[in-house]
């Protein structure tokens, strides 16, 4: 069997990562640590012991590029202390600024560059930072098997695709992370292979809308088929879907598998069709609303979840109000929220103007926070009562003679323990609830 863990061997060179950004960014770091590790590195957790320290980057709102200028500034303290150690900034940040950043450190290499990090490493020099950045149309680091970071060894993330095609008007990922491309689907079911063989009960599929998965004529809801066919006790989710494209043939086959979690990821941005049109999203909202219909109506008890942005380019007091009428309709189990961010180069950058003040971004955002915990109280409300199957991560934080995990719609519960371990299933009632948590009892 492949040792798919790091390699922490003292007699390497050492290499810290840091990982900023989406799940997307969480498995990047695998790749780049497998790539690594293939070139003689081994992994530290500790910074005062790295030989070189990246931080693999988010580009996504302005205050995410923030924090690693500020991380960066950390890092040339540890550069101070021991001669001779490379900072490198990776992923959408390096993407996104490329030259900019390489006046600040060592190493800047894209998403689509991993592969040339041992050369970038080997050619680095005081004087001669390196730098490539190049978008490519055809990575996808399928024949890479990434080394898990994770800490518990039950659950983790497998990449089917890369890029995105969508252009929503707000947004810099097109950018940073370039066209759209799917991966190899036997490459796909052979990494869930051996993550199930190694252990591990839950594997999430990941891309930017994995509902344009398509590849040699396998789409996603096959791809969904055969990673469900590695095995039964194998728990499958996805993210993100996209509202325009979220198919039937994708819901049918979520209802169909026992393993495939009833949870999806679906992303409104906003419940204003005005603003919809604005951020090119190519839905309005009662095609959203029909989706979460279809949806319902045919996995009753699946988990729906979204994002949302407050303050997009000329949003009016309407439009706010149609977001949280939204909100209210669909009652969504949880929510990433957001204040708009304009982000140099994207098409609203250039097209509409960032207008709505600071002040109005943050209170429609924390009305569409206050909103939302209500509605996860409600739509948690609704679960007393059932029985549900959970995959236990480990203690719960609260208290140690109970166990946390999650159900199939990804809400957290909390049970009392038979010493059960992490990665064991258990059966439990529903009898309580927080907005954030589902307090059972057993039933097995
Ligand atoms: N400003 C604020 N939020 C954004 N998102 C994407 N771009 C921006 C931006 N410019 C949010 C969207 C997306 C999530 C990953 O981040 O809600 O779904
Ligand atoms: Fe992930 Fe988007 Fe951030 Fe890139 S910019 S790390 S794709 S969230």
């Amino acid at each position: 069997m492949r040792n798919i863990k790091p390699i922490t061997d003292p007699s390497r060179p050492k290499v810290y990562i840091e990982t900023y950004g989406c799940q997307m960014n969480v498995n990047d770091s695998e790749v780049i640590l497998s790539i690594l590790q293939d070139a003689g590195y081994a992994l530290t957790e500790n910074i005062e012991q790295a030989d070189v320290i990246l931080a693999n980057t988010c580009s996504i709102r302005d205050n995410a590029e923030q924090r690693i200028w500020g991380r960066i500034d950390q890092f040339k303290i540890q550069k101070k202390k021991r001669k001779g150690v490379i900072i490198g900034i990776v992923g959408c940040m390096a993407e996104r600024l490329k030259d900019e950043l390489l006046k600040a450190v060592d190493i800047v290499a894209g998403p689509d560059s991993y592969r040339s990090m041992p050369e970038l490493l080997k050619a680095v020099a005081p004087e001669s930072p390196q730098i490539d950045v190049l978008l490519s149309h055809e990575e996808t680091y399928a024949d890479i098997s990434p080394v898990r970071l994770d800490k518990n060894g039950i659950s983790a993330f497998i990449s089917i695709m890369r890029g995105c095609n969508n252009v929503c008007s707000y947004c810099i990922v097109p950018y940073t992370r370039g066209r759209e491309r799917s991966r190899d689907a036997h490459t796909i079911v052979r990494e869930a292979q051996e993550l199930w063989e190694n252990g591990y009960k839950e594997v999430t599929l990941l891309g930017q809308n994995v509902d344009s998965y398509q590849w040699e004529g396998i789409d996603f809801a096959d791809l969904l088929e055969m990673v469900a066919a590695v095995n039964p006790e194998l728990r499958v989710r996805f993210s993100t879907s996209h509202p325009k494209d979220i198919s039937d043939k994708v819901i049918y086959t979520m209802a169909r598998h026992a393993n495939i979690c009833r949870h999806i990821h679906l992303p409104v941005q906003s419940g204003s069709s005005v603003m919809l049109e604005k951020m090119r999203r190519k839905y309005d909202r009662e095609w959203y609303l029909e989706r979460v219909d279809k949806i319902r109506s045919v996995m009753p008890d699946c988990g729906i979840t979204t994002d949302v942005i407050a303050g997009f380019s000329g949003e009016t007091e309407q439009d706010h109000q149609d977001t949280l009428s939204l909100m209210e309709k669909v009652v969504f189990d949880s929510a990433f929220m957001f204040a708009y961010s304009e982000r140099p180069g994207t098409l609203a950058s250039k097209k509409y103007p960032d207008d709505i003040p600071y002040e109005t971004k943050t209170a429609r955002l924390n009305e569409i926070i206050a909103l939302q915990g209500r509605m996860s109280l409600k739509s948690n409300e609704k679960e007393i009562g059932k029985v549900m199957k959970v995959l236990v991560e480990g203690p719960s934080k609260k208290n140690p003679d109970e166990l946390c995990g999650r159900a199939g719609s990804n809400k957290m519960c909390v049970f009392p323990s038979r010493g059960e371990k992490p990665g064991d299933y258990c059966e439990v009632e529903v009898v309580s609830v927080t907005s954030a948590t589902l307090l059972c009892r057993r039933i097995d």
